[in-house]
């Protein structure tokens, strides 16, 4: 069966559906029309997705008549930064949008992040559609209306909770992307069973390979599963004053790996996010909260599956636990000057905490090189 299932983000006069299913692309114009106040829609996406997807949803709105300007920026995570940000607005005005005017994002989280942040600048804020490609923002990413761009004091300080009007997340599309990239948005997609979903996660040990290898109905239902949980905790906080930070699960660590290799593509934001959660489930058995059971389980999953699990996935490195920690003291999550981590009690069962000593830290991260 291959249904549309339509999701709801419950936020008053921002609320706003997700659609899940096949040939969402080919059917935007369908899709768009009701969010459209006044056309042109402006399509931001980059090379990459360009040369897959562009033709089928600029002909989609050339047959429903909806006029269209396209602006195409460079694939990668460092698109993601104030000089494209300020070129991107530029050709965002270039166009004369009005409020009423729609933006779409068509791409992965790059593309979602910083079209985001144009939209909420441009004209003091239009309306944006997400139209997620990647398997990492049709379940995380494209919902829940965060917006960023990247600056020398690291990734995604700068930006805005801004929601979009409607994401799309046609299945379809995953069809393109290749294996490292799929399984690195599959990370994600174990992070939603892991914090607060323990049948999903034995689900995902069943079906992740069916997930991975292009089984339809099995990748809807993941989709669909892990949309539903986001929607439940944007709608229940918006601004992450207290449940959402546990979307950040495995993230405090991913993030200090990821400004430690680099945004060159090295190292995939959802294999750090894999490696982050391994890392908080260590920390959690070596604190005592957690059996050593499940992070034998949730470490096991990742290696079936292709995801790294340690920093020797990542070769031959100087890593530096001091180093790694200073990175953790930069990331968002800090509060009063203390780290934020996201441990667990076990597999779907996660909490927030700051007491987290920098020594037990240390330790682990010492051990985790020396390993
Ligand atoms: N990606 C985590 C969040 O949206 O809160």
């Amino acid at each position: 069966m291959n249904a549309l299932t339509s999701l709801s983000v419950a936020l008053r006069e921002r609320s706003y559906e997700i659609l899940v299913g096949p040939n969402l692309l080919a059917d935007a114009a369908r899709h768009l029309r009701p969010v459209i106040a006044r056309p042109p829609v402006v399509v931001v996406t980059d090379f990459n997705v360009a040369q897959l997807h562009l033709d089928t949803l600029t002909g989609a709105l050339d047959e429903a008549c909806i006029d269209h300007f396209e602006i195409v920026l460079n694939a990668g995570e460092l698109t993601k930064e104030f000089d494209t940000l300020e070129r991107l607005i530029e050709e965002i005005l270039d166009t004369q949008p009005e409020r009423g005017s729609v933006i779409v994002a068509l791409g992965g989280g790059v593309i979602g992040d910083i079209v985001g942040v144009a939209a909420s600048l441009v004209i003091r804020g239009i309306d944006y559609v997400q139209i997620p490609t990647t398997l990492l923002a049709q379940v995380d990413s494209s919902v829940g209306g965060k917006t960023a761009v990247n600056t020398r004091h690291g990734k995604n300080l700068v930006g805005s909770f801004y929601q979009p009007r409607l994401v799309l997340a046609d299945t379809g599309l995953l069809d393109t992307l290749d294996g490292r990239e799929l399984r690195a948005g599959y990370a994600e997609m174990v992070k939603y069973a892991l914090l607060g979903d323990g049948a999903f996660f034995d689900w995902l040990v069943d079906n992740g390979g069916s997930v991975l290898d292009g089984d339809a109905e099995a990748r809807r239902y993941a989709i669909v599963t892990c949309c539903t949980a986001k929607a439940d905790i944007v709608a229940a906080d918006e601004r992450e004053s207290g449940r959402r930070a546990l979307l950040n699960l495995g993230h405090t660590f991913g993030h200090a790996l990821e400004a430690e290799c680099g945004y060159d593509g090295d190292l995939l934001h959802g294999e750090a996010v894999a490696i982050g959660i391994v890392f908080a489930f260590d920390l959690s058995a070596a604190l005592g909260l957690c059996p050593a059971e499940d992070v034998s389980r949730v470490r096991r999953h990742f290696n079936d599956v292709g995801l790294p699990t340690g920093l020797d996935a990542l070769g031959k490195r100087d890593w530096d636990a001091a180093s790694l920690v200073r990175h953790m003291e930069h990331d968002k999550k800090v509060r009063r000057g203390r780290i934020n981590f996201v441990l667990v009690r076990g597999i779907g069962q996660a909490f927030l905490t700051d007491d987290v000593g920098t020594d037990e830290l240390l330790r682990l991260l010492e051990d985790a090189i020396a390993a």
